[in-house]
């Protein structure tokens, strides 16, 4: 290549600022351009790997195209790509007859859709024909999507864009006891927070259809809530007949060494949203409900490419794969070596304050000198990562949190690898700072 041909990188960044609207917004800021994947590995352009320990937001459990799910994608593909939901296709079905088999207790009935927010979107319409109520609850820290009223019930504020909120949605606070905002102390504080629901549902009197919530917290940074918040929120919500929706985008499908996070805290919502991991790598998403729930739900409701062939026989397969291959079990074992690795780290490293997560969905949180947010030190740090080959996540209000959760098939050897990368990344900066 001569001096003057612009590289890969800088042609991509020419298009994307030509053609792209400008809120797509990019990781590094020398970004590379992805080209293949295997397993745990993403390759570039320029032929340099890296361990992918973001898995596309919790998406590839089961690796990079992983050859048992590709091989059912491609018969699929050379058999029938697409009908819509209004003709009778055996994929679909399968799949919801799997899904109900697949996810714990009375949820079994299905409607497909293409992603996450469309699940959401689904799920509390759902809920508004279930209870005949109008208004939703969501946390301090969510995120729920991009369609009008999920990004609506989304609290995070970086990804709260809409200048219109829907006057239907609610806010209390994320369960974060390290920043308790009654400045109480778990356990003695006997969830004092919940109150806070409570006090939301009287103030709006029969109007609340349901709470939106993740198991735990993805974007909002890794926050699992204290034992027994979930409890107490549920029995509060059947109080007031309000449904619970459990948002499980990222902690669905085996990530938190469960099929599914909700499964942790010894509850069952009422509506489960699935997406991201369910395709591993292919666009399809659901809502679930239980048979009582469903029958409000009759007037005709189609999706063009809900359920589509390609994409619920690449579901089924990833069923499979995850169950014959025991992804539930390999989660917890490898996120329970990863935990102790990064909380051995964090004994030797001031600026990661805290350790948190579950199975291999874990979080840890940057400080500075003062005991400030460091979002510009992750920068820095997911900077050096990639140029050193491995890629990692940030989320948290203050993108200060580094996230890991790379696929659910990683090897011990490429755990370890990962792990050496992150301690040797912190030494760099700690030696910096
Ligand atoms: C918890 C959660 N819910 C919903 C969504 C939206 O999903 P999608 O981007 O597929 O619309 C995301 C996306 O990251 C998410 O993390």
């Amino acid at each position: 290549m001569s001096s003057t041909e612009a590289t890969k990188t800088e042609q991509m960044l020419a298009l994307k600022a030509e053609y792209l609207i400008p809120c797509v917004y990019h990781f590094y800021k020398k970004p590379m351009v992805l080209e293949r994947g295997e397993g745990v590995w993403l390759f570039d352009t320029d032929g340099k790997r890296y361990l992918d320990a973001y898995s596309g937001v919790g998406v590839v459990n089961c690796g990079h195209c992983n050859p048992e799910i590709v091989a059912a994608t491609e018969r699929q593909l050379h058999q029938l790509q697409h009908t819509t939901t209004i003709y009778l296709t055996e994929p679909m079905l399968r799949l919801a007859e799997k899904l109900a088999q697949f996810v714990p207790g009375q949820l079994k009935r299905s409607f497909f859709c293409t992603s996450g927010s469309e699940a959401n979107e689904g799920a509390l319409l759902l809920a508004r024909l279930a209870t005949g109520r109008s208004d939703f609850v969501a946390l301090s820290r969510s995120l729920h999507g991009r369609t009008h009223l999920t990004t609506g019930l989304t609290g995070s504020a970086f990804w709260r864009t809409d200048p219109h909120p829907p006057s239907c949605a609610h806010f209390i606070s994320s369960p974060v006891c390290q920043e308790c905002p009654h400045n109480k102390t778990y356990p003695e504080c006997d969830l004092y927070c919940t109150q806070a629901l409570e006090q939301v549902l009287d103030e709006n009197k029969g109007k609340v259809a349901a709470m939106i919530t993740e198991p735990l917290h993805g974007n909002g940074g890794i926050i699992v809530p204290p034992a027994g918040w979930f409890r107490r929120i549920k029995d509060i919500l059947e109080q007031h007949n309000v449904l619970l929706i459990m948002d499980e985008a990222q902690t669905g499908f085996c990530r938190t060494g469960r099929r599914f996070g909700f499964e942790w805290e010894g509850i069952e919502p009422d509506i489960l949203t699935l997406c991201k991991a369910l395709g591993n790598g292919l666009p399809i998403a659901a809502f679930m409900t239980t048979d009582k729930i469903a029958e409000r739900y009759t007037k005709p409701g189609a999706s063009t490419f809900g359920g589509n062939l390609v994409c619920a026989q690449t579901a089924q397969a990833a069923l499979n794969y995850m169950q014959t291959h025991q992804l539930e079990q390999k989660a917890a074992q490898s996120g329970q070596q990863l935990r102790e690795r990064m909380e051995l780290l964090a004994e030797s490293t001031p600026m990661i304050s805290e350790v948190r997560g579950r199975g291999l969905m874990l979080g840890l949180e940057l400080t500075d000198h003062n005991g400030t947010v460091a979002g510009d030190l992750l920068d820095e740090l997911l900077e050096w990562l990639k140029d050193n080959g491995v890629l990692a996540g940030k989320t948290g209000p203050g993108r200060n949190v580094l996230t890991l959760m790379p696929p659910l098939v990683i090897s011990t050897e490429e755990l370890h690898q990962l792990c050496q990368k992150v301690a040797q990344a912190f030494a760099l900066l700690t030696k910096k700072y």
